[in-house]
């Protein structure tokens, strides 16, 4: 059994560990996640530890110093695949989430120049294009949910950079499998499916789970034909293309069970995140229209549709209002869990070998100390204070950090700097909106219910 010993020459406080029994805390953090998030952290503070589900005890942090000693540790001290196999399910065993070691590092800097640099700013005009190819179909008077249709845009821009798919009918299948298959997630106790494996059974073809399988199925199906197609073609500018001339240290190209996994990594990964983000920023921009206008001036300052991407993705305000999206609520509660491979000094606490330590990318967002008046929208925190990168952590951060990160920032500047500067739009959910959980990410409870008022 894991045990905590304070360490005496430091004088420290000591981790608690709530009081409550472990099956209280699961439904607690299923059914009220951020409510309780917030009721512990200010009940225990920034270090404490907690039984969730199945999982083993497991310590919950959110103090940035913390997090630093944590994110710098020597990374074969930290093991993550084995802790993230709620995403097995839907990733398979060789996906960049679940490897360590070696074999993760290799991965990571095969996969990290195409989501880099200069490499980005290839894929501007085709998020603009994907964005005015989704908006165009909104007409004046109409209503819309945000969600979907950020998820339609995000969808697109993946199959694109990461398949090199062309619209045609495979394109379409998987479009329309893989919403399926997040929808199975739609609602917040769906989770229970993922946290604990007793339930994952396909006892009837109609249950959650049965129809989960089998949509994986078509979709890998789907998969696996442009993997077997794409084998055989010239090679594109496509994230799979880079993969499938990819050698190991024998020669050997990835496999197509290979392929599969991190295909679908980055499909799941990529995509709704980003959706979700921007949904939550078409929220903001319009409860609070002091913010909205703030932005549209800025925007109107350039020409959007001409402008060089790296003009707007620089626009300081706009900045502003996606970090400060980013930070209220983060996408993801979670960084992903860190399991020690030996043991560990953290804020002066000795953690043994095998303890897990997660750090809540939300609480670290809502300490009162680091950002006053957590729970207020105000996007002019960010022009007045920098904030380190233990502070404002979305894409979490160490040797695990978001692959994706500066895609996902690109990309959501471009589609709501575009949006903006052709629509008016209205918010119909002119009350605050809760985050909810949908199966891995949190989401705006409805998705944004917005109505188009004008378009320019
Ligand atoms: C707003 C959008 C996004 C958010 C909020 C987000 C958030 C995160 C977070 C919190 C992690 C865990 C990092 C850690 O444990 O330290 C992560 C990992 C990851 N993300 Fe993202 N992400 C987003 C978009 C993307 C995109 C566009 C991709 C690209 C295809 C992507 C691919 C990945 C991958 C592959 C990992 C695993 C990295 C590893 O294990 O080394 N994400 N993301």
């Amino acid at each position: 059994m894991i045990t905590l010993k304070q360490n005496s020459s430091t004088q420290p406080k000591l981790p608690i560990e709530s009081p409550e029994p472990q099956w209280l805390q699961t439904v607690r953090i299923i059914l009220q996640p951020l409510e309780n998030l917030d009721r512990y952290q200010q009940l225990y503070g920034d270090i404490y530890l907690s039984r969730f589900a199945a999982f083993p005890l497991q310590v919950i942090i959110s103090n940035p110093k913390g997090i630093q000693e944590l994110f710098t540790a020597d990374s074969k001290l930290l093991e993550t695949g084995s802790g993230s196999q709620i995403m097995q399910p839907l990733l398979g065993d060789n996906s960049l989430i679940l490897m360590d070691g070696d074999r993760h590092l290799q991965q990571r800097k095969l996969l990290m120049p195409p989501f880099h640099g200069d490499r980005i700013k290839a894929y501007s005009n085709l998020i603009r294009e994907i964005t005015e190819q989704v908006t165009n179909k909104w007409k004046v008077g109409e209503s819309f949910v945000a969600r979907p249709q950020m998820q339609d845009i995000s969808l697109k821009v993946i199959l694109r950079t990461v398949f090199g798919l062309q619209e045609g009918e495979r394109y379409a299948q998987i479009q329309q499998i893989l919403i399926e298959m997040l929808n199975t997630f739609n609602e917040p106790l769906s989770v229970v499916f993922l946290l604990f494996k007793s339930l994952q059974r396909d006892l009837v073809p109609w249950s959650p789970w049965g129809k989960f399988l089998r949509r994986r199925q078509q979709l890998d199906k789907l998969i696996y034909a442009e993997i077997r197609e794409r084998r055989h073609q010239t090679q594109g500018e496509d994230i799979l293309s880079l993969l499938l001339s990819a050698r190991d240290e024998h020669g050997q190209p990835m496999s197509d069970v290979e392929l599969r996994d991190e295909l679908m990594t980055m499909l799941f990964a990529g995509h709704e995140t980003t959706a979700i983000a921007l949904a939550w920023a078409l929220y903001w921009v319009h409860y609070h229209p002091e913010v909205g206008e703030k932005l549209l001036q800025e925007l109107n300052s350039i020409d959007v549709s001409s402008a060089d991407p790296t003009t707007i993705t620089q626009l300081p305000y706009l900045n502003a209002v996606c970090s400060e999206t980013l930070r209220i609520y983060p996408v993801v509660l979670f960084a992903l869990p860190r399991i020690l491979q030996a043991p560990m000094q953290l804020m002066g606490y000795d953690l043994p070998k095998g303890m897990t330590v997660s750090v809540s990318i939300y609480s670290t967002h809502h300490n009162p100390d680091i950002y006053p008046e957590p729970k207020c929208f105000r996007p002019e925190r960010f022009l007045e204070r920098q904030f380190s990168q233990y502070e404002f952590l979305p894409f979490g951060g160490g040797n695990r950090r978001c692959l994706g990160m500066a895609f996902a920032l690109f990309e959501m500047k471009l589609v709501l700097a575009t949006i903006l500067s052709h629509y008016s739009l209205e918010l119909l959910d002119k009350v605050p909106l809760k985050s909810v959980r949908r199966g891995i990410v949190f989401t705006p409870s409805g998705g944004v219910n917005l109505k188009v008022k004008d378009k320019f």
